[in-house]
């Protein structure tokens, strides 16, 4: 559009993290633009905002094809863009919220945007948070934890037989939202006061093709590296880190090139083949944490592994088929469409998550609401028949119900007839087809043409703020099959 671009996110397809790759984009865009070669400067400034908006018929023809975009949310990412710094990325609240503590940013206060009748917070993103679990920096253990005795009580089990000496592995499986970090972070609050050492690794959906990636985080993580520390500074930080367990000179080198960082000294490296290295590396890294285990049991958590590399993987056999000599749980967590290689085996046990039943689930939207406005048995009920006993989303959807009723917009039966759409209903694949079909035909949500692509389920109200009620009940009223498609996310950015 002129000199900006106009991107959505979850338009046409969603993700579960479309805030979050918006706002990565948005940083990736103002990197590249830095080093574009121009004889003038040129600098980007970016604008995100979160909200439904209904995308509805093409306007024009060719290359110059537009779809027309309807709502406020579009409005709020230009003026937000309008009011950035050059190469600043300045994000609205909702989104700010949506992304949680996977960023650090800075309050820009409340800002006064054309358009809208009251001003409103806005934040600059500054860059990528380090420090954080996924699961720290998106969701919560305020609230307290609800059922799972059985699975408390197995896993507590496991931690007694692996602290004897025996190491154990529990697998931990269940659908996006079900609790299995929550699970993980129970536990961890029962080992509080017990010694042990604690080793958190953590894969990501953007680094799925880097090897070893939630290894090297965590190292970096235990030997507290800062963004700005030279190569020096962060070698000796890991050979302090390192030096307890007097690694051999050759695993402090392996393990400083795994970090990109330049090997000690005086010492000559060996000319050997990559496929070697690897092994090497490995080893060197199942020797240190076997050294560690021994002087005090470990507690070794091992997140989603449905975004693990390959090489993590490996180094996960590796560790599986030796754990039972070694003081250490290891309890791995991932999505059902992961199949780990590893069940069947004596020091492995599976454990699925199932949904939450009824009653548990009415007790959970209660604590959510706690002392705040209480909510009424109706609404409960419909929350709970409408989130199918998925905690993430018992929670989102409650939460959304009481900021409407606190703000006065609403008795909350409007946010909940606004079905939230699950995460997994923008990712289709095979296993999640038919619950997403189910999901529709009970949720009486129907497909939207989107011209030239046949009939689709795209786009969503998941995570819908109270102000978007007025734009559901507009999409309920009209008519099916027409070419209407809700969707959540949206970005613009404009060049100057
Ligand atoms: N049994 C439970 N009782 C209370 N809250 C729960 C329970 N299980 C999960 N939650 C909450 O639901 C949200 C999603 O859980 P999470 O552990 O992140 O799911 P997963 O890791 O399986 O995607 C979190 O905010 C978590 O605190
Ligand atoms: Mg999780």
């Amino acid at each position: 559009m002129g000199d900006g671009v106009l991107a959505y996110f979850g338009y046409p397809i969603a993700h579960e993290d479309d805030p979050e790759r918006a706002v990565r984009a948005g940083i990736a865009v103002v990197e590249a633009v830095r080093r574009l070669k121009t004889p003038e400067l040129l600098r980007v400034r970016v604008g995100l905002a979160t909200g439904l908006v209904i995308v509805g018929d093409l306007i024009g023809s060719g290359a110059a094809q537009e779809q027309a975009v309807v709502g406020e949310t579009p409005n709020l990412a230009a003026r937000l863009q309008a009011l950035a710094e050059p190469e600043a990325i300045v994000i609205a609240d909702n989104t700010r919220r949506l992304v949680g503590n996977l960023f650090e940013y800075q309050s820009l206060g409340e800002v006064e945007v054309k358009g809208l009748a009251a001003s409103v917070p806005a934040y600059r993103v500054l860059g990528e948070s380090r420090l954080r679990s996924r699961f720290e920096a998106l969701r919560s253990d305020e609230t307290p934890l609800i059922g799972r005795e059985e699975e408390t009580e197995l896993l507590l089990r496991r931690w007694q037989q692996a602290k004897s000496g025996e190491g154990r592995v529990m697998l931990i499986s269940g659908e996006p939202g079900i609790g299995k970090s929550r699970l993980t972070a129970m536990l961890q609050q029962h080992l509080r006061a017990e010694p042990h050492t604690r080793f958190r690794y953590f894969c990501s959906p953007h680094h799925q093709d880097s090897p070893l990636f939630p290894v090297i985080s965590r190292l970096e993580r235990a030997a507290r590296f800062e963004p700005g520390d030279a190569p020096a500074v962060k070698l000796g930080k890991l050979r302090e880190l390192l030096a307890p367990d007097t690694p051999r000179e050759e695993d402090e080198w392996l393990i400083a090139e795994l970090l990109s960082l330049p090997g000690p000294d005086h010492y000559s490296a060996p000319e050997i083949s990559p496929q070697r290295k690897k092994e090497k590396t490995l080893e060197a890294l199942l020797r240190q944490l076997s050294s560690i285990a021994r002087r005090q049991p470990a507690m070794m958590v091992f997140e989603d592994l449905h975004w693990s590399d390959p090489t993590s993987r490996e180094f996960l056999d590796l560790l599986v088929e030796r754990i039972e000599r070694l003081p250490v749980l290891l309890i791995a967590t991932f999505r059902p469409e992961f199949h780990p290689p590893w069940t069947g085996l004596r020091q492995v046990t599976l454990l699925t998550l199932a949904r939450l039943e009824r009653s548990l689930c009415t007790t959970l939207v209660e604590r959510i609401a706690g002392g705040m406005a209480p909510l009424r048995r109706d609404v409960v009920d419909e929350i709970v028949r409408r989130t199918d006993g998925v905690p993430l989303f018992l929670e989102e959807l409650t939460k959304a119900v009481l900021e409407a009723t606190i703000a006065g917009e609403d008795d909350g039966r409007r946010v909940v007839a606004a079905v939230p759409f699950h995460p997994w209903l923008g990712s289709p694949n095979r296993e999640s087809e038919p619950r997403r079909q189910r999901h529709f035909r009970r949720n009486q949500i129907f497909p939207a043409e989107i011209p030239g692509s046949g009939p689709t389920y795209k786009g969503g109200a998941y995570s819908a703020a109270a102000s978007d009620t007025r734009l559901f009940s507009a999409l309920g009223r009209l008519p099916a099959h027409s070419n209407v498609v809700g969707s959540t996310q949206y970005a613009a950015w404009s060049q100057r």
